[in-house]
């Protein structure tokens, strides 16, 4: 098949750049737990994203702020158990860099020793620069993130499309630059104008991975439980669902209780 980096027994930061370099578009979807780790491996996935959505999708939180170190910690040490080929990268929670880059280099720390992820990811821009480029420093990969960065809700007061407007729009596109500049080895671009995206793209050398904001990025990525429709009442305009494994868990566990009360399960094979 084509269009899977087959040839890779593992996917690093220089074989997204080259993809980005050939035209390869990079696939990146998010997991949280061993089982599904497994899967999305097997399916050969690039980028396995242990993202900081663990807190809405694993945890029930509204936000992603309330994760906390030690617990995405546990999700990606699972998740590091099921893949090794794919790409691991690990976002660093609210609250675990921002403002103090000592702060940050050792919570980046504690997530590459303990997890054995390859890469971490954080949201922001210039703001957060003094701690990604003490991270990278210390040779640990850094993913950024921009445009529609959840650990800002509070700030933003919604989650609709971001950098419509020119001035965050050029905000956005310099905060990329300063990320490629500082060393990132790729950048998240959430819910933006797919114009921008592809501006964007365009300019930069390192590859984009987008969510919401268009088809020009260098990648995609989507959060596993929404794509594979067991989330409900998410349904963003971006969002393609590629089942309805929610509507069919549901019928399973109806069919086993089912089962189990009409006395159907175990059955005469099913016992010893
Ligand atoms: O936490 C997450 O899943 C993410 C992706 C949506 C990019 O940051």
């Amino acid at each position: 098949m084509g269009y899977l980096q087959t040839d890779v027994t593992k996917v690093t930061t220089k074989v997204l750049q080259n993809m980005k370099v050939n035209g390869k578009k990079i696939a990146m979807i998010t997991a949280y737990d061993y089982s599904m780790a497994s899967l999305v491996e097997a399916a050969k996935i690039d980028v396995v994203l242990v993202g900081d959505s663990a807190a809405n999708v694993m945890q029930g939180h509204k936000t992603t702020l309330p994760i906390t170190l030690d617990e995405i910690i546990i999700y990606a040490t699972s998740v590091v158990r099921a893949v090794s080929r794919a790409l691991v990268v690990v976002d660093m929670p609210f609250g675990t860099y921002q403002g103090n880059s000592k702060q940050a280099l050792a919570s980046a720390i504690r997530i590459m020793k303990e997890t054995g992820a390859d890469a971490i990811k954080m949201e922001g821009g210039e703001e957060i620069l003094e701690s990604i480029q003490r991270i990278l420093s210390a040779g640990i990969p850094v993913m950024g993130h921009l445009g529609l960065t959840p650990q800002s809700i509070n700030k933003f007061g919604t989650y609709a499309v971001r950098a419509t407007e020119d001035e965050e729009a050029e905000r956005l596109q310099r905060d990329a630059l300063i990320l490629q500049e500082a060393g990132c080895f790729s950048i998240v671009l959430e819910k933006i104008p797919a114009k921008l995206a592809a501006e964007v793209t365009a300019e930069l050398k390192i590859p984009t991975i987008g969510i919401g904001a268009g088809p020009s990025t260098d990648g995609q990525v989507l959060v596993l439980q929404d794509m594979l429709g067991i989330t409900q009442q998410f349904k963003p305009r971006y969002l393609r669902t590629y089942g309805t494994f929610g509507e069919d868990i549901s019928n399973a566990i109806r069919h086993y209780i089912a089962d189990v009360k009409s006395g159907d399960f175990p059955n005469e094979k099913e016992q010893y």
